[in-house]
């Protein structure tokens, strides 16, 4: 019973990370963990889902649910950051929870950052061939249908996500350093076009267009039942879109945007100064992406009416019907070129999740051999890169987006406890960053967390559900017998 919450003291963590053929090379800075987390976090959210949410979900406040759950984000980063900063050892909330709760508790986190991670990657490399399709349209190049992805229930083999995952596969195989310089040219890219959203965009704005700001309450079209937010069936409000109940469920999906920094954490132990650096990269990623996302839903919801926002290319859209195609084009481009890095970095994160637990024993020890020459956990990067291009392939992005959010929100609730635990447990450890006001900032963390988490549909609860006792079960077959923690650490 006891091994349940053997815990992994954070030496034996370190410790593990010097082991030569265990270990990663150390070469990232501050400013590489923060473009590394800018890299992750624009995305799929901000250039895809800001049309749908705003038109069909919140209007013109969908600038608020991004200050929402940009709030929620920044209270956990700062539980993140203490944690990154203790424990700099690859595998992010993983790593924390078995220095701090137990090893099924680690377990679950890792296992649920699988939804984050490889899930996550899938909907935005199914959301970057959708970009990538409309550009070659444009020049005239059309895929066959049957390989263009599923749309409204017809299915479609997603021959272009699944490329894209198995071409960054390779690189990633091939070693970080390659991979971070190839990041620091596309989030280089992305940020221009996303600044030029705002900044060209703020020429076409209508004053008009934010009448209302909160659109009135609206029953939802044709979604009720597990499709309506835990938290109106629970509380008993009757099902609605808009209005102020509207601002939060937008938020608890618009969250998706934010989902990124925390992968920063991920990288903790390929980084030169991780102590001073992991803080300052996730913050500070977090900080940049907030601001801009703010700023790029005021622009679009005054640019155009909310009512007449587009779900797929929001942004190039918006240009499009200011009458400029030149802008919408380059910023399909810039969309293109942007979710790139997001996928790269999804992937890279599991990979390291999963080589964390795979060193634990939790998960075959074959998974964390690093490659002797390229000095990269190979085996799992191949296995999960090839699932993930699966999923990629066969999937839609809807549903799978609202999983990746409950997923992720839950590893917050995680780490924000395991701040307030090992404080308790181990009040010695240096921390170059704390988390301030505890427990009063962690408490809060878990209720902002578990807020959101509420606001998204039963239906995603369900699923979140069923994917976690298979887990569970996963581990009292497999994990707990293979578990390379001593016993006596209960
Ligand atoms: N935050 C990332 C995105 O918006 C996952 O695509």
């Amino acid at each position: 019973m006891n091994t349940l919450f053997r815990t992994k003291t954070v030496e034996q963590s370190i410790k593990d990370t010097e082991t030569p053929e265990y270990a990663l090379r150390k070469s990232l800075s501050a400013l590489d963990l923060t473009v590394f987390g800018v890299g992750v976090i624009i995305g799929t959210g901000i250039f895809v889902l800001t049309g749908k949410i705003a038109k069909e979900t919140a209007g013109p406040a969908v600038a608020l649910a991004f200050v929402v759950a940009g709030l929620v984000c920044g209270l956990a980063a700062l539980c993140y950051a203490e944690f990154a900063s203790t424990v700099p050892v690859a595998g992010s909330a993983y790593t924390f929870a078995y220095a701090s709760l137990g090893e099924l508790p680690a377990w679950i986190i890792g296992w649920d950052l699988v939804l984050e991670l490889a899930l996550g990657c899938a909907v935005v490399a199914v959301g970057w061939s959708g970009y990538l399709r409309s550009l070659l349209d444009t020049a005239g190049l059309d895929l066959p249908r049957a390989l263009s992805g599923t749309h409204n229930g017809t299915f479609g083999f997603d021959l272009l996500a699944c490329a894209l995952i198995l071409v960054l596969t390779c690189v990633l195989v091939a070693g970080m350093k390659l991979s971070s310089r190839v990041t620091n040219v596309i989030v280089a890219v992305k940020v221009t076009v996303v600044l030029l959203v705002i900044v060209v965009g703020a020429f076409f704005i209508t004053g008009s267009n934010y009448k209302p700001f909160v659109p009135p309450a609206q029953p939802p079209q044709g979604g009720d039942g597990l499709q309506a937010p835990l938290a109106q069936l629970v509380f008993g409000f009757t099902p609605s879109n808009f209005g102020v109940m509207g601002i939060f469920t937008a938020a608890a999906v618009v969250f998706f945007a934010f989902i990124g920094f925390d992968i920063v954490a991920t990288a903790a132990e390929e980084t030169r100064d991780p102590q001073r650096d992991v803080p300052r990269g996730i913050l500070g990623s977090l900080f940049v992406c907030t601001a801009l996302y703010v700023a790029v839903s005021v622009v679009v919801t005054g640019m155009r009416k909310y009512t007449l926002l587009t779900v797929d290319a929001p942004l190039a859209d918006a240009f499009k019907a200011v009458g400029h195609p030149f802008w919408a084009g380059l910023i399909s481009f810039g969309a293109v070129v942007g979710l790139t890095s997001v996928c790269l970095i999804l992937l890279l994160g599991q990979s390291r999740v999963f080589f964390a637990m795979s060193r634990d024993g939790l998960l075959p020890r074959a998974f964390s051999r690093v490659h002797p020459r390229f000095g990269t956990p190979y085996r799992s990067t191949l296995l999960l890169g090839g699932v993930v291009a699966l999923v990629a392939g066969f999937t839609s992005i809807d549903e799978l987006a609202e999983l990746v959010n409950i997923g992720t929100l839950f590893a917050f609730v995680v780490v924000a406890a395991g701040v307030v635990l090992l404080r308790r447990r181990r009040p010695d450890l240096p921390r170059s960053f704390r988390t301030p006001l505890v427990p009063f900032v962690p408490a809060v963390s878990v209720l902002a967390s578990l807020w959101l988490m509420v606001n998204l549909p039963a239906e995603t609860w369900l699923r979140f559900g069923i994917w976690m006792v298979v887990g569970v079960v996963i581990y009292f077959t497999y994990g707990r017998r293979h578990s390379r923690v001593p016993s006596e650490n209960a």
